[in-house]
């Protein structure tokens, strides 16, 4: 029998009266629900008192679970200590970049360097680990939530100068990779070196670059703190964290994942529709991607939070449509996720996040979500059988944490350039052409797949640029856009023109940048259609390449825009603006040599192991739409798992998904 994908959420039972517990065990069993995690704001009633615990209610809790054969996840309450721990330790409290010392009140208000919160960490994280680590119930360690807490204390300030020290090993280096020779900011002793503090004006993207890789390396020992407790009473459960995804986190993912069990992610789209679909793609292809480091065989990773129901879109929180929130959830399980949670179980009556979502609403469990969820609980056991198949990528993109970062920095030449909305431009535009992405950072091995975009990777290191080489010297086709290459990982500018590193790679050199202003657009001639072209546009020189398209009209007019160089038995092409979603697809369609995606509408993700292939399809058009196995690669003998019919041909309702279960047919 299959492993069964997880399917549940964060179940916060001391919100309730135990008779609402004894009935919520009921509706997740029929609901079908098999993993629940809990604990994860619980610290204040585990630990009322310093060294006082109360475990009784959370034995009753884990008990009833396991006797209705439903698993837990168990978090360790660290993201937010109880009221006692900060007036106990005022010095554990987390210090604003302008000096302001936070206080309890909300939550995730902790020093991650405080030496009082570490041993407070790990205190409880040991108390549960010892109550429970024999528990029935336990599945999975969740520690934490979302970390992300900022803080610049005196506490920061030393752990971040020790960091430095085993980073640049010495002063003069510092100074050197800072560029502290401008402004007089050369330091000649570590002790005046402060985190990066409200300023007077522009803060040194260097020192604030290497603040925010720090902060991820703190955080990171603050979970494997706790990750060694806890694997030292049980090394046979996995141990796992929930990555946020936001510019506010300093989590750098692809060094957590090599610390983790199995990556756990919370993904909330912010758009709902095919933009939400694109962006739970995105989510997901990264996690998959990010799972590649976790020590082991299988990838595994896990949609640990999703919003049940509802989409936050920033101004309002708006229902999801009739069906989203299965597709957004298979979306996932199809690229790899072990299962689909959500937060939370039950929506909060009070507290701060009262009007948020629940797998069980404030209607109760006669409600739309409530049957939706029931509905996806019994379609999850039916696809299971795919959940160890590889994901088939024909595609890749690059991901940089770090120079998502970089990028946020005032310095730049232009505030509207954006990392993320590069990095997910691309991937959408893959993405509507049917192409399932893999993401990479180059420090690796690069992928095997025959295409590779390059967006906006401001920070290149020599090493990563010869990767980048090779990749296309042994026949890849890469695709870099503007900014790319154009600093070293200290963030200095590389000189001689842009695109620093990967000028040979391209055959081109940059001269000059001419970023363009707000409502500003420039003509780009891509053969029978003009693009025009917003926010970015460079003066290119050909060192080598062909150009591929020209820029028309204003200062760069007849100058290249868009280029293309083989090297090896691949091809290097640079995009020196940026182009609209339209002109970015018909680009990497001619790169790639392929057309667009020969069924517009349908999402088609493609999962392979030795017994078998599983494609998923999922219909994102509003009409009926009719398919066929051999479409995508399967034999006749191909059957839609959660329809349950054979699907030798199949009408796939509007908003519907299929799972194909068949073998693979040689094209
Ligand atoms: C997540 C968080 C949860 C809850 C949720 C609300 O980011 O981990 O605790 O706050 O958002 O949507």
């Amino acid at each position: 029998m299959s492993s069964p994908l997880w399917f549940g959420g964060d179940y916060n039972p001391e919100q309730w009266p135990e008779e609402v517990q004894a009935e919520d065990v009921e509706l997740m069993r029929r609901a079908g629900v098999n993993l629940v995690t809990v604990g994860v704001f619980s610290w204040a009633l585990l630990e009322p008192k310093e060294g006082e615990y109360r475990f009784e209610w959370l034995d009753r809790v884990l008990d009833r679970l396991a006797d209705a054969g439903i698993g837990v996840a168990l978090a360790t309450p660290t993201a937010s200590p109880p009221p006692w721990f900060g007036l106990a330790h005022p010095d554990a409290m987390p210090v604003t970049a302008d000096g302001t010392r936070l206080t309890h009140g909300s939550r995730d208000t902790y020093d991650v360097c405080s030496p009082a919160y570490r041993e407070a960490s790990v205190r409880i994280a040991r108390a549960l680990a010892e109550r429970y680590s024999g528990h029935p119930a336990l599945r999975l360690w969740h520690v934490h939530n979302e970390y992300g807490t900022w803080s610049h204390s005196e506490h920061t300030a030393g752990a971040f100068r020790d960091w430095l020290r085993g980073r640049h090993v010495d002063l003069d280096r510092l100074n050197a990779a800072w560029t502290t020779a401008f402004w007089s900011q050369h330091y000649s002793e570590w002790e005046q070196i402060q985190p990066p503090r409200a300023t007077q004006y522009l803060p040194n993207p260097a020192h604030v670059l290497d603040f925010r890789r720090f902060l991820s390396d703190a955080m990171l020992d603050h979970f494997l703190s706790q990750r060694d407790v806890l694997r030292a009473v049980r090394p046979d459960v996995p141990v796992t964290t929930n990555l946020a995804f936001g510019d506010w986190v300093p989590v750098d993912p692809w060094r957590w994942a090599e610390h983790l069990d199995l990556v756990a992610v919370d993904d909330y789209p912010d758009r709902t529709g095919q933009g939400g679909a694109e962006q739970t793609a995105f989510a997901a292809d990264l996690a998959r991607s990010w799972a590649e480091r976790v020590p082991g065989p299988g990838r595994p990773w896990l949609l640990m939070e999703q919003a049940a129901g509802v989409t936050y879109t920033g101004e309002v929180t708006r229902p999801k449509a009739p069906g989203e929130t299965a597709r957004h959830s298979l979306a996932h399980v199809a690229r790899g996720s072990r299962g689909a949670m959500f937060f939370q179980w039950r929506a909060s009556r009070g507290g701060a996040e009262q009007w948020h979502s629940g797998m069980v609403p404030h209607a109760g469990p006669d409600s739309r979500i409530f049957r939706e969820v029931c509905e996806l609980g019994s379609v999850l056991p039916r696809v299971a059988e795919a959940r160890d198949a590889d994901v088939v990528a024909d595609a890749a993109l690059t991901w940089d944490p770090e120079c998502w970062w970089a990028l946020g920095s005032p310095s730049l030449p232009a505030r509207g350039v954006d990392y993320l909305e590069a990095a997910r431009q691309v991937h959408r535009v893959l993405w509507r052409s049917g192409r399932t992405v893999d993401m990479v950072r180059p420090d690796r091995d690069l992928p095997r797949v025959p295409l590779l975009v390059v967006p906006a990777l401001y920070l290149l290191s020599d090493e990563a640029a010869e990767r980048l080489a090779r990749y296309t010297e042994d026949g890849g086709t890469l695709v870099v856009t503007f900014l790319s290459g154009a600093a070293d990982p200290d963030g200095t500018v590389r000189t001689g023109g842009y695109p620093g590193a990967l000028r040979d790679l391209l055959g081109v050199r940059v001269e000059e940048v001419h970023p363009l202003l707000p409502g500003d657009a420039v003509g780009v001639d891509l053969g029978s259609v003009r693009e025009e072209v917003t926010l970015w546009s460079e003066h290119v020189h050909l060192a080598g390449a062909e150009a591929v398209a020209h820029y028309a009209g204003g200062p760069l007019d007849g100058l290249p825009a868009v280029t293309r160089r083989r090297h090896g038995a691949g091809e290097a092409w640079y995009l020196s603006a940026r182009l609209s979603d339209r002109g970015l697809a018909r680009l990497l369609a001619e790169a790639a040599g392929t057309g667009p995606f020969p069924e517009p509408g349908l999402e088609v993700v493609r999962r392979v192991d030795r017994d078998g292939a599983w494609v998923f399809v999922t219909n994102h058009d509003n009409r009926p739409r009719w398919i066929d196995p051999a479409r995508f690669g399967l034999d006749a003998g191909a059957r839609d798992l959660v329809s349950g019919v054979s699907a030798q041909g199949m009408t796939l309702p509007g908003g519907g998904v299929a799972v194909l279960r068949g073998h693979p047919v040689d094209n």
